[in-house]
């Protein structure tokens, strides 16, 4: 058994097959999985697919690439739709600063009002940082979302930044650049970081994994990312499967 805790089925990649990869995946021992929201309609979209599928549970949130779209309208549209029962998470929500989709000042703004949305609410949040490592890691400290904890998702920084935030109870989620033959650093992260704090996740349809690598991913490779994990640190691919599964329920309070 095993929980996908990062997927975006909305994208339009998945128009052609979504019900056929979705149930596939399911039949495969994904157990569960978190369809995680970038945008308004994403939002929407997600909180339907959680209504479709038992299984399927949403984030809910603006990536920093829509930036530009909270205002107080679409605030309390996401305010309202926290409410519904298959919601755990807002996300994903964060800074990128590698693309750099927006100004700083407006992802920072549009980061700091659903941080405080999530501590108003009493959800985990699920965090986007690309090349924006100390922003993201201040402004999580300046708006104390220790209080309610969350998951750096597809986790792509240093050794050090990890233990910075596993200090702060915060899970480390892998995705598919661990099987990358050139991946250095990330293997070094999951050596260092303790088994019951590590998520996994597929981030599909993109970061397919090998032998996969560049083409769409879906969550019936999340299994590739475990076994590659249980490679690296020794273990079986039961215990990874069993404590991953174990950490996913234990953040997003599935039952
Ligand atoms: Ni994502």
């Amino acid at each position: 058994m095993l929980i996908d805790t990062h997927t975006h089925y909305d994208e339009e990649r998945f128009d052609p097959d979504r019900r056929e990869i979705i149930q596939k995946a399911h039949d495969e021992g994904v157990s569960h999985m978190v369809n995680v929201s970038n945008c308004m309609e994403s939002t929407l979209i997600s909180v339907r697919l959680s209504d479709e599928y038992d299984f399927i549970h949403a984030a809910i949130g603006l990536h920093p690439y829509f930036a530009d779209e909270m205002n107080d309208a679409n605030f309390s549209i996401l305010k309202d739709l926290a409410n519904h029962r298959k919601v755990v998470a807002i996300g994903e929500i964060g800074l990128d600063y590698h693309y750099m989709p927006h100004p700083k000042k407006v992802q920072q703004a549009c980061f700091a009002r659903q941080m405080e949305l999530a501590l108003e609410l009493g959800f985990p949040v699920m965090i986007h940082d690309r090349e924006a490592h100390q922003d993201v890691f201040d402004m999580m400290v300046r708006y104390r979302v220790k209080e309610v904890g969350g998951v750096l998702h597809s986790y792509s920084g240093s050794v050090e930044m990890a233990r910075r935030y596993l200090d702060l109870g915060f899970y480390l989620s892998i995705a598919g650049p661990v099987t990358y033959l050139n991946a250095r650093r990330i293997l070094d992260v999951v050596r260092f970081a303790p088994s019951d704090r590590l998520l996994v996740e597929t981030d599909c349809p993109d970061l397919s994994p090998e032998p996969f690598r560049g083409t769409r991913n879906d969550s019936t490779r999340l299994r590739l990312i475990v076994a590659r994990i249980a490679e690296i640190k020794g273990l079986g691919f039961d215990a990874v499967s069993a404590a991953t599964t174990a950490n996913a329920k234990r953040l997003l309070r599935i039952p």
